[in-house]
């Protein structure tokens, strides 16, 4: 199997990182096809924790292609610091290529991204300020500013000019904010130029002639399924597609290229940011399943929101990701917690339905459908098959199975890399 896209079933922060970085070890190519610094994947290398936004967690293992590919919006100050890290930390980052395609991030997005926020008031996205909604609409409104500009420097002096005219009439007149200084950000920019054009690259072609050479290729997803701008919580969403077309759109490829589509799922749920999430447990359970699974952004800090396993979103997810298996996650975190409880339907309007509700008003008047099932007390973050995990355990991946629809392929009790059951080889 060449081609493999990962993809968050839920709400983002699965744990895509490691997954992604346990692939890696069969992958020579490791593409980020869509979300930016909004991303926060941590990867675990023995005792060693990294946490990337926009560098293809596959730069843990030397002598990866990593790219980041034209659906990418790429903060160029964010991207240096990261390399910089790496380096420091003596990573080798000379795999890495950008995509001549991909969107900047400028500062007017991530100053636009919070003062939209707050104009919002109560009804905040509760996004993660790095400017990636700003963005996306600048590359769909045709006024974005693309890495490639980055080599030409004239062209992005005429490119950001009138840019900068029509965003600071923006924040000055909606916002009461200050505006940008058109040579400030020249002069930032010239910088992360010098530093970046080495790796800026046609990195559609590197994929497509990596595929025609039989290498194998991952495409990291970022974000999830429910934060899809189309198939998520509308608007509570990101501004992008994480979804598995997402990654033939943003690495350029064609679908008939991709062998296998794998969701990330946590064994429960977690939410950051606002919008509705019925499984959701509030409360000192809530709280207790926060701290045994250390539930606080990789990005942001935030508290993450958390709740049981939801099966109306993962069914969702199958199906709108064609997923051929599950990489299950955190199922240590569920050992000592009985019973567990499984979301199998939402009640709306008096009768139960199994199929996630577009209308996020229909949405939020869903009440969950549980049913309980045995908890277990084991550690099971020393297990390597299946055979070693307690029966109840057992039984609730095989319940997870049965709802979706969708075999299980690996399973993580742990955040290091050898913390991992594979029950069929992805690769
Ligand atoms: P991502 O955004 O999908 O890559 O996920 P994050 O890195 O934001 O959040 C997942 C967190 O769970 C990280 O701190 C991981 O180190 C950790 N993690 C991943 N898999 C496991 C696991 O199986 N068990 C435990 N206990 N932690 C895990
Ligand atoms: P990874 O790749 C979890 C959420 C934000 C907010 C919404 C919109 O680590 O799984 P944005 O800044 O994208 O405009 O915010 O999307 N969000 C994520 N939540 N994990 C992520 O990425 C996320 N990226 C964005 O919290 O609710
Ligand atoms: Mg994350």
């Amino acid at each position: 199997m060449a081609a493999v896209v990962l993809v968050g079933a839920q709400w983002g922060d699965e744990g895509k990182g490691k997954i992604t970085d346990y692939l890696a070890e069969k992958a020579q190519v490791v593409v980020r096809y869509q979300g930016g610094s909004n991303a926060g994947h941590t990867v675990m290398v023995g005792e060693e924790e990294f946490k990337l936004h926009l560098v293809p967690s596959g730069i843990l293992y030397p002598g990866r292609l990593c790219l980041i590919g034209n659906g990418v919006v790429v903060d160029p100050a964010i991207l240096v610091q990261e390399l910089d890290g790496l380096a420091e930390r003596g990573i080798d980052t000379a795999g890495l290529r950008i995509s001549s395609r991909a969107h900047l991030i400028l500062p007017y997005h991530k100053g636009l991204d919070a003062a939209q926020e707050e104009h919002r008031g109560a009804a905040q996205i509760g996004t993660t300020r790095r400017g990636i909604g700003p963005a996306y609409v600048d590359k769909t409104a045709r006024t974005g500013i693309r890495v490639g500009d980055l080599l030409d420097w004239p062209v992005f002096r005429e490119k950001l000019a009138p840019n900068l005219i029509a965003v600071n009439e923006l924040l000055a007149k909606i916002y009461d904010q200050p505006g940008y200084d058109l040579e400030a950000i020249l002069d930032e920019y010239a910088g992360y130029a010098r530093r970046l054009e080495p790796l800026i690259a046609d990195t559609g072609r590197l994929v497509n002639e990596a595929l025609n050479d039989g290498r194998r290729v991952l495409f990291e997803g970022a974000q999830g399924t429910l934060l899809d701008l189309d198939q998520g919580t509308y608007p509570f969403v990101t501004s992008s597609y994480p979804t598995a077309g997402g990654a033939c759109i943003g690495a350029g490829v064609g679908p008939t290229r991709i062998d296998k589509v794998i969701g990330v799922v946590k064994a429960y749920t977690t939410r950051v940011g606002a919008g509705p999430f019925p499984a959701e447990i509030t409360g000192a359970a809530g709280d207790l399943l926060r701290e045994q699974g250390r539930e606080y952004g990789t990005t942001t800090g935030r508290p993450r929101r958390c709740g049981w396993l939801d099966t109306v979103i993962l069914r969702h997810a199958a199906q709108v990701n064609g997923l051929t298996g599950i990489a299950l996650t955190k199922l240590d975190v569920l050992t000592g917690i009985n019973p567990l409880r499984i979301c199998t339907g939402y009640r709306y309007r008096g009768s139960i339905i199994q199929d996630f509700p577009a209308s996020l008003e229909a949405l939020q008047q869903c009440e969950p459908v549980y049913e309980e099932v045995p908890g277990w007390q084991e550690d099971i973050t020393a297990a390597r098959s299946l055979a070693e995990l307690p029966g109840a355990c057992r039984s609730y991946v095989r319940r997870l199975e049965e709802l979706t629809g969708v075999p299980v392929h690996l399973i993580a009790v742990g955040p290091r890399r050898d913390q991992t059951i594979v029950v069929e080889e992805i690769f």
